[in-house]
């Protein structure tokens, strides 16, 4: 098995290639369309700044924003590839769809569906029968209980909650800490306690 590329050189770049080499990949290097970080190093890999993407066979792509990630993954004919890192837990009736990435101590349970390129962040919990939409964003610790569907391009705060069986609709964003008690419609920004939608 050839080497992972990891596209993206930022914060969540790192998250993800200490994920992919915990689940025992060999990481070929990173790259990022910033030419300012070309020949600088991340976690000890080297940057690039350009590349043949025809070249490439296994590429991640580990950019936290959802809107890049969906735009690149049309862009980039590559073999994108699923990380989850050992610590934590996945039942096997779960489906992760590729570019996925699963990160430390997060919890998938039994029929879970995520789409692809999604992120799933440190110590969340995607509860039974979730279903997320292709490049979901789930924040560390945020926990979506049981049944609750998001549409694709939602970016779920750190540490928010989603009630049972709530209904997210294509790009909601949920702020930092959030009880999501309601169904929320396409494109809103919701806040607070219980959650309301500021736009
Ligand atoms: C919801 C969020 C996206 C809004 O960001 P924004 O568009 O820049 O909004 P602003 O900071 O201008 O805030 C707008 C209003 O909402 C309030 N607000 C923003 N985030 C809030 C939150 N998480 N909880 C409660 N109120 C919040 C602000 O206080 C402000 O209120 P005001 O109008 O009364 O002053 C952002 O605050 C947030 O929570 N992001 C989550 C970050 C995160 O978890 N990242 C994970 C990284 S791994």
């Amino acid at each position: 098995m050839s080497g992972l590329w990891i596209i993206g050189a930022g914060g969540h770049a790192k998250v993800a290639i200490a994920a992919a080499e915990a689940a025992g990949e060999f990481v070929a290097g990173v790259i990022d369309s910033n030419p300012a970080l070309a020949g600088q190093r991340l976690l000890g890999h080297s940057i690039l700044a350009q590349h043949d993407w025809s070249a490439l066979d296994r590429a991640h792509l580990a950019i936290g924003d959802n809107k890049i990630r969906a735009r690149l993954a049309s862009e980039m004919p590559v073999e994108w590839v699923s990380i989850q890192h050992p610590v934590g837990w996945r039942h096997p009736s779960a489906r992760i769809a590729e570019g996925t990435l699963v990160c430390a101590s997060a919890i998938v349970q039994p029929d879970a569906q995520i789409g692809r390129h999604s992120i799933i962040n440190t110590a969340s919990v995607v509860e039974h029968d979730c279903v997320l939409g292709d490049f979901s964003f789930v924040g560390p610790r945020a926990c979506l209980t049981g049944s609750v569907t998001l549409g694709a391009g939602c970016f779920i705060g750190a540490g928010a909650t989603l009630c049972p069986g709530i209904t997210l609709g294509n790009h909601v964003t949920v702020g930092a800490g959030a009880v999501v008690t309601q169904d929320i419609a396409d494109g809103a920004t919701v806040v607070g306690v219980p959650a309301k939608k500021i736009r």
